[in-house]
Parts: structure tokens; C-alpha cells; sequence
């Protein structure tokens, strides 16, 4: 891991010939201090959204303590960094064994099912009594431009009988749901909340703790979403009743606190009048764009070590792969004479990069840089 003061002392002293990507820790501290402050509640980050090592140790630094992993392995990676650190398991589906692994060596309490059998196979594995276990129920909103509930939930209706079945397990009972990812309106909380109080006003028993997913969405050039604090006052409002007592909310924020802090910079290979070919691309760190949500991410070029300016034009952008869907959907603005050999810097793009990339074609970088000065901002 190697630190510099700006993107152009990185690229002074690399002069990379593969793609970088500049961990920026003040942007980090600042998104994830702003969530921290302002959720009400308890904060997991989704480690799903990029969990790249500095980008964890620089969370951690943060303030976040609580982490939703998919997975033994996003445990692993966790607890590497920080044995303190509290991992949640939270995917309904785990390899076999991963659980028991999980809670007799990590010490893992919090587990997820969204169906009896699933409840069945759980609480073979673990001491349900040391557990607390979360029902996922199924929920949807307009709003959201990645739906996570046709794969994993269990309907409001059946929800009642899946916490009692946790509840007879030994288990402390909890709720979970997924509005989706990129949810464009604090609504779909507002429901969901709305929801999951009619299904615990049901039950002869209290639920404490109720998980209300990730889903909170970045503005990008292009792409406009509400405020961050928008969804807190709305969650903050609708969930009064939830939080009487000892009642807690918990988050999973994934792209609201890892994609303003890290920046991509890849190298022009080629240029055809207004198409330039990179050395990164939806294989590597544009991975995020292959929904139909934002298009492309903020740049800023530079030759050599220097930042160019001068007049701009629209360029499109290819990945150096063989596969024609290698390609930005959206159109960017850069300076007129760039060519081969330059370098664009893209903010944003913290959130399903780094965890997305893939080597196909042989195309793949390994290189995290962190950038210091607190002068020095990616773009945004
Ligand atoms: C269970 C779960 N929690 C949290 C997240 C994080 O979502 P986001 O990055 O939109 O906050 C996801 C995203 O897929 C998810 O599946």
C-alpha cells in the first residue's frame, strides 16, 4: 500500500501502466461519520459493496463497528482487520457448515432465514440460544432500480409463523427486509416500516430489532437522488413506534458509504476520433453501470502528472476487453485533445467496483493507493 499527497504525485512516481484505484480516507470518514450521525439507529456496513482492505481499515478508523457480511469469507476479511469488529451473517443461503464456522470462531450472533426450511437447517448447525435470528420479509417499491425481494424474503402474510418457529428455536426473534438497492424514494421505507409494524402488532411476543436493508442511493452526473437526510427524517418518523423501549433500528448502508471515497484511474490506449478504448472498463471498475441506472461517472483528465483543462468534447468510452458490451453507456465530457497515454480520474466509484471486478480477458488491477491531503478531493 503506497500513500501520496494528490492523484498527480501517484501518477509522478508510478507512471501506471494499469488501472489504480485512490482510496481517498477523509472522504471516507466524512460520508461515513455524516451516516453515523444521522441514521437512527444501529449502522452495519454491506461489505458486499466493496470490500477491499484499506477501504475497510479506513471504515473502520471511521467509526463503523458493524458489519452485514454475505458470507464466511466477507467475515474472514473483516475480522482480519479488526477482531473487535461485531459481523452479522446475513444471506438466507450459506455454504454448509458456514454458520456453525461462523458463530463458534467469529463469534457470530446474528443470522438470517426467510423460510422454515432454511430455519431448520440454521438451527441445526448453531446453539439458537446464543442467536439472535432475523425473518427477511419480502418487500418491494417502484423506487428502487435493483429489486431485492423476488430472490430472498418470505411474505408479510407468513411472517407471523416464521418468527414464532425462530422464537420455539430458542432464538431471540428479529425482522429484515431489502427495499433494493438505489431506492430513489424514502417512501419505500415509509411502507416497508408500515409493513413490518402491522406484522409485529400480530405477535404475542416483542421484536426488538428490525433490519431495514440497504438501499440508499448517490447522486451521479446525470442522476439525481434526495438527500441522505430526506430518508433519515422519513425512516426516523414512520419507525416512532417501532423504537419504544429497547426497540432498534439497524441499517446496511453498501454504496452510501463506499462510493464517494475512492477514485479509478485508468490510461487512454487508443483513441478513434470520439471513442477512446481504457485499460479498465464493465469487467473492472465500471461494473456498477451494467443496470440501467447511472450511466457513466464524474472525471477529471490528466497527461502525465498534470491536470488538463482547455476545451471540452463528448467522448465515448470502451474497456480494453474483446466483448462489444465492454462500453460506458453514457457519454463523457473531456478535453478535446485527449489521446493515448493520458489518464482520467473517475469519483464515485467506491460502491460494486472493486468487489465486482472480474479477469476476464486477463485485464485486472490489483493497485490501491490512499491519497492524503485533505486539499485533495476526487471527483464528484
Ligand atoms: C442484503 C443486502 N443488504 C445490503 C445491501 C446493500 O445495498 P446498498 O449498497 O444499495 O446500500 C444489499 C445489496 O445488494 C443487500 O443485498
Amino acid at each position: 500500500m503506497s500513500n501520496f499527497e494528490n492523484v498527480s504525485a501517484m501518477l509522478r512516481s508510478l507512471q501506471p501502466r494499469e488501472p489504480v484505484y485512490c482510496v481517498y480516507p477523509h472522504v471516507y470518514r466524512e460520508t461515513a461519520q455524516e451516516f453515523l450521525a444521522g441514521f437512527p439507529g444501529r449502522v452495519l456496513y454491506a461489505v458486499k459493496a466493496n470490500n477491499d482492505p484499506t477501504v475497510l481499515q479506513v471504515l473502520i478508523d471511521s467509526g463503523v463497528e458493524h458489519f452485514d457480511c454475505a458470507s464466511l469469507v466477507e467475515i474472514e476479511q473483516v475480522r482480519e482487520i479488526s477482531p473487535e469488529a461485531v459481523c452479522y451473517f446475513m444471506n438466507p443461503v450459506r455454504l454448509i457448515g458456514a454458520a456453525r464456522y461462523a458463530q463458534e470462531n467469529h463469534g457470530v450472533k446474528h443470522f438470517v432465514v426467510d423460510h422454515p426450511d432454511g430455519l431448520a437447517k440454521l438451527v441445526k448447525e448453531i446453539d439458537a440460544s446464543r442467536a439472535v435470528i432475523f425473518a427477511r420479509m419480502a418487500v418491494s417499491h417502484e423506487s428502487a432500480i435493483w429489486e431485492l425481494s423476488s430472490k430472498f424474503g418470505a411474505n408479510p402474510d407468513d411472517m407471523p409463523q416464521l418468527l414464532q418457529s425462530i422464537v420455539d428455536c430458542g432464538a431471540e426473534p428479529a425482522l429484515a427486509f431489502n427495499v433494493g438497492s438505489l431506492v430513489m424514494s424514502p417512501d419505500a421505507y415509509v411502507q416497508s416500516i408500515d409493513i413490518t409494524t402491522t406484522v409485529l402488532g400480530q405477535l404475542p411476543f416483542r421484536v426488538r430489532l428490525v433490519d431495514i436493508g440497504g438501499g440508499y442511493p448517490k447522486s451521479y452526473p446525470g442522476f439525481s437522488a434526495p438527500p441522505i437526510e430526506d430518508y433519515f427524517a422519513a425512516i426516523r418518523s414512520a419507525a416512532q413506534q417501532l423504537l419504544v423501549d429497547d426497540g432498534e433500528l439497524l441499517a446496511e448502508p453498501g454504496r452510501a458509504l463506499s462510493a464517494p471515497g475512492l477514485s479509478a484511474i485508468a490510461q487512454v490506449l487508443l483513441r478513434k476520433d470520439d471513442r477512446l478504448y481504457l485499460n479498465d472498463g464493465m469487467y473492472g471498475a465500471f461494473w456498477d453501470l451494467r443496470y440501467d441506472a447511472q450511466d457513466r461517472f464524474p472525471v477529471r483528465a490528466y497527461r502525465g502528472d498534470a491536470l488538463m483543462t482547455g476545451d471540452s468534447e463528448s467522448f465515448r468510452l470502451y474497456g480494453p476487453t474483446c466483448d462489444s458490451g465492454d462500453a460506458m453507456p453514457g457519454k463523457v465530457q473531456l478535453p478535446a485533445d485527449i489521446d493515448v497515454g493520458d489518464y482520467i480520474e473517475f469519483g464515485l466509484i467506491g460502491a460494486y467496483s472493486l468487489s465486482g471486478r472480474t479477469d476476464f480477458n486477463g485485464f485486472y488491477s490489483d493497485t490501491v493507493v490512499k491519497i492524503e491531503s485533505p486539499d485533495a478531493l476526487p471527483p464528484a
